[in-house]
């Protein structure tokens, strides 16, 4: 019976070796260790023997037992693992591939026009020390014109044609609705900007979008004055341009500032000359601004006799018309994407 024992391991031991299927290695161990197996049937037959060889005997088929799960356990991981690597040999793809068919790479997306401007600027304001914040597109009646002292009826409604909401609220006109926000929420001393996408109900023109981008600023200290506001104005500018560039300021009426201005630069398209997208006269809108209304602070529980600011309310596509000299608005939200590859 010890020489039986002793060839069953050696055989075993042998053919899980040279075995090459985990299927195999199974049908090895149901054929010697199952429960009619080979090695089992001796464990079985123990009760037969005499009591010396029975202990002898037993504790050698055993020790057999265990070196041969031993090794069984190890194959069937080891062929595992092989089938693995030969699965990951045989199906791997390179996902930088042509798809079938296609002749060029696989175009990649890359940022919009306005929102590279955008995220530029707020970098450019970052720096100087203004927080950025934002807003919701569709607005409450309040942020929008009450708080920005343009009650109900007032005639200056007018000059921003609104989409109103059958429940009374509207999708905003301009970004300075994000002004009384920033005020609810911060205290004074601060400096924020609120970019965001803005709604007019307008027909559309080379120069006018019923849908474009502004990016409203605000900062609030003591003793703000016009040429806080200029300084800051300029600085952006020549950030934005990497060029000094002229400025002026014309009277402008918006009742949320006090005084009100329009701030033209030198057109950087015809150096001033005139050309088509001045209309010939060498300055381009580009920034209203002022002095924060005393109204408007006292709307977002800034006290007017501690405090002053100025706001500035910024046009993002225009902005970008003058860097690369685009001559119409509509391009922007065309979704023409031989006008979008150009950035
Ligand atoms: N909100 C104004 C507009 O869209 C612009 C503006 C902002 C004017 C801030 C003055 C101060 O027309």
């Amino acid at each position: 019976m010890k020489e039986e024992l002793e060839k069953i391991k050696d055989n075993t031991l042998k053919e899980i070796s040279s075995s090459a299927a985990i299927d195999d290695i199974e049908a090895i161990r149901v054929r010697v260790l199952g429960r009619k197996g080979e090695l089992t049937a001796i464990l079985r037959s123990l009760g037969k023997l005499s009591h010396e060889e029975r202990s002898e005997t037993g504790k050698r088929s055993n020790e057999i037992k265990a070196e041969l799960e031993d090794a069984i356990e190890k194959r069937k991981s080891e062929l595992g693992s092989a089938a693995i690597s030969k699965l990951i040999q045989s199906e791997w793809i390179d996902l930088t591939l042509n798809s079938p068919g296609s002749t060029s790479l696989r175009a990649h997306g890359h940022i919009h026009p306005i929102s590279q401007m955008q995220y530029e600027i707020e970098d450019i304001f970052s720096s100087m020390g203004f927080e950025v914040l934002d807003g919701p597109e569709p607005e409450l009646e309040y942020y929008n014109f009450e708080a920005l002292n343009i009650p109900k009826h007032h005639p200056a409604r007018d000059m921003q044609d609104t989409f109103w909401t059958e429940d009374g609220n509207l999708l905003r006109t301009h970004t300075s609705a994000i002004q009384i926000r920033g005020m609810e929420k911060k205290e004074p001393p601060f400096r924020i900007v609120g970019p965001g996408r803005v709604f007019r109900y307008e027909s559309t023109d080379a120069s006018h979008e019923n849908t474009f981008y502004q990016v409203e600023g605000m900062m609030i200290d003591k003793n703000i004055s016009v040429a806080n506001l200029i300084f800051v104005m300029k600085e952006l500018l020549r950030e934005v341009f990497r060029q000094d560039v002229k400025v002026r300021l014309r009277p402008g009426y918006f009742p949320f500032v006090e005084p009100g201005f329009e701030l033209d630069i030198s057109c950087l398209i015809c150096g001033g000359k005139g050309c088509g997208v001045c209309k010939q006269s060498g300055w381009v809108e580009l920034l209203p601004c002022g002095l924060v209304h005393p109204n408007v602070l006292k709307f977002g529980g800034i006290d007017p006799d501690k405090w002053s600011g100025f706001a500035f309310g910024l046009g993002l596509n225009r902005l970008v018309m003058m860097r690369y000299g685009i001559t119409d608005i509509r391009h922007f939200l065309s979704g023409d994407i031989r006008f979008l590859n150009q950035f």
